[in-house]
């Protein structure tokens, strides 16, 4: 014998099967207010989906620091011995909800962690470096690669378009054209906090720092024939591939590495460090491990922990703090604003993004708050022992700003920084000659498919500033070669 169905008010319904007429064939009665009810909950049963990063997956996990970093950091994540709670979702950028998961995209790789100083998310991508520089960009070059106004379609036209026209997109692109562009599961893709952060130590000394999460399950990927197939047969492959692993106790994990550049390495180093089209490489600053990341935990409800799932770049714990990365900085405003617009402004009470540390904020009130007062009374200060900011125990973490003119200017130049040099080293010394085969078949069934004239000849300039050879390949092909 089952349980009864109820109402949402759980109230016992009569039938699960016929709403309530007048006579077997008759109108139905407005006071049928659970046929009501089914229809309206119906009609709300969805949130808007992301307007970038819409289709994903994720799972909860562990992190446990395995190296020690506390010379570089205070967090508390970070500290010897730590074990840390934490929540990962992986997904695709461009594509809607239902999209297959192996189109061809960066893969975003977002982390929450736990920690006893609230929650610190590590929003990151499967690429360490990114298409702009400048967050004035970002919405261009996403509506670039989303749909035609007229058609509805995606569109490589634009896409080329909108690339040829950003040469600081040229590293991004090599990679995401190379065989990273489509990762074989959300298992065999590295994660990347991609900007710089700054990190700061119990002393109060400061750090640059990158973040590498290295998978242990190797590298691999699929060719554009076998995603194009897979797209066809199971549009869902990389979910399912991270959900049946999990559940079989196939756990998947991640080494965290960083690069770590003294504070004041940055003003003379030969590529701006905060420049996000670009990557430290590590013969000048070398990895450094820190700890493992192992997702063992499958959500019970997907809409519940992983649709809601709120991460936002902002939340930063003591130890950790943003650098000037003009990308990063915009992004410190994008997330929670577009959490407050998409799941609604108390979406810090829900199961996947409420901390686990005491919340004693002075917040109140809004749709849906159901978490009892954390205050007596709604204000500070106030004599009745509410909390106080702790001004000498936290303090922000920052860098020196010259005083200067107001201006809107790219970064200034340092010595070896150019748009194409660093995707020029990848293409000549990282790349074995197979993966340039396979990139140049990949950028050239890429641009054959559907790039008008002018866009074709400024992209096939574009490879030749990358390299002279693959651009002189990609001309031959593209040109009927
Ligand atoms: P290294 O030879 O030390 O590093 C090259 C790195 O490239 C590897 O460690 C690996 O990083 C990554 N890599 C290997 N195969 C591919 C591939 N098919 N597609 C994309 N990346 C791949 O040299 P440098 O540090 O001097 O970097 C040289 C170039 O390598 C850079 O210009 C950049 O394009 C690329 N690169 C550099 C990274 C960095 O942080 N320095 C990170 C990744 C790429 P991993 O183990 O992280 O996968
Ligand atoms: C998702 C904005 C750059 C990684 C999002 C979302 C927005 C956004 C509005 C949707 C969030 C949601 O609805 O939950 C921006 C802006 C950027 C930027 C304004 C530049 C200024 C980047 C970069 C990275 C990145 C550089 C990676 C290094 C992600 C990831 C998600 C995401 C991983 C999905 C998070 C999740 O799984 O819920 N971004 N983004 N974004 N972004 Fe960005």
């Amino acid at each position: 014998m089952t349980d009864f169905t109820t109402t949402n008010a759980g109230i016992p319904v009569e039938s699960d099967e016929h709403s309530l007429t007048v006579g077997p064939d008759g109108p139905i009665l407005l006071q049928d207010h659970y046929a009501i009810e089914k229809m309206a909950q119906f009609n709300r049963e969805r949130v808007p989906e992301r307007v970038v990063h819409a289709k994903g997956s994720g799972a909860y996990g562990f992190f446990e620091v395995t190296n020690d970093v506390s010379q570089f950091t205070k967090a508390d994540v970070f500290q010897p011995g730590r074990r840390t709670r934490m929540l990962a979702r992986f997904s695709t950028v461009a594509g809607e909800q239902g999209s297959p998961d192996t189109w061809r995209d960066p893969r975003g790789f977002a982390l929450k962690f736990y920690t006893q100083h609230g929650n610190y998310d590590l929003v990151g991508n499967n690429t360490p470096v990114f298409f702009v520089r400048d967050t004035l960009k970002f919405q261009d070059f996403i509506r670039s690669q989303k749909r035609q106004i007229g058609s509805g379609l995606r569109d490589h036209d634009m896409q080329w378009d909108f690339w040829t026209l950003s040469p600081e997109s040229a590293h991004q692109v090599t990679w995401l054209m190379g065989d990273r562009g489509i990762p074989r599961t959300y298992r065999h893709m590295n994660g990347y906090g991609s900007h710089t952060y700054m990190w700061v130590n119990a002393a109060g000394e400061k750090f640059w720092v990158k973040y590498h999460f290295k998978t242990d399950q190797g590298i691999d990927f699929l060719t554009q024939e076998e995603a194009d197939r897979l797209a066809g047969e199971d549009a869902d492959f990389h979910r399912r591939d991270l959900w049946q692993s999990i559940r079989r106790g196939e756990h998947p994990a991640w080494t965290l590495k960083v690069q770590i550049m003294p504070f004041e390495d940055a003003p003379d180093y030969r590529f701006n460090p905060f420049d996000l089209t670009k990557v430290w490489p590590h013969s000048d600053y070398p990895l450094i491990d820190v700890g493992r990341m192992t997702l063992n935990e499958n959500p019970e409800d997907f809409f519940l922990h992983i649709e809601q799932a709120a991460f936002e770049p902002s939340n930063l714990v003591p130890g950790i703090a943003p650098s000037p990365d003009k990308m990063l900085l915009g992004r410190l405003f994008s997330y929670p604003d577009t959490h407050r617009y998409r799941i609604g402004p108390n979406y810090t009470q829900l199961p996947p993004n409420r901390p686990q540390a005491p919340v004693r904020s002075y917040a109140k009130d809004g749709p849906m708050r159901y978490e009892p007062p954390n205050v007596a009374r709604p204000y500070a200060p106030n004599s009745y022992g509410g909390p106080a900011a702790d001004s000498r125990r936290f303090r922000p973490a920052g860098w020196t700003v010259d005083e200067g003119e107001m201006v809107r200017h790219a970064y200034t130049l340092r010595r070896d920084d150019d748009d194409f040099g660093q995707p020029g080293t990848m293409v000549r010394e990282v790349l074995d000659d197979a993966a340039r085969d396979r990139l140049v078949n990949n950028i050239s069934g890429h641009l054959l498919d559907g790039v008008s004239k002018p866009v074709l000849e400024r992209a096939v300039q574009y490879w030749r500033n990358v390299d002279k050879a693959l651009g002189d390949r990609v001309a031959a092909r593209v040109n009927g070669g």
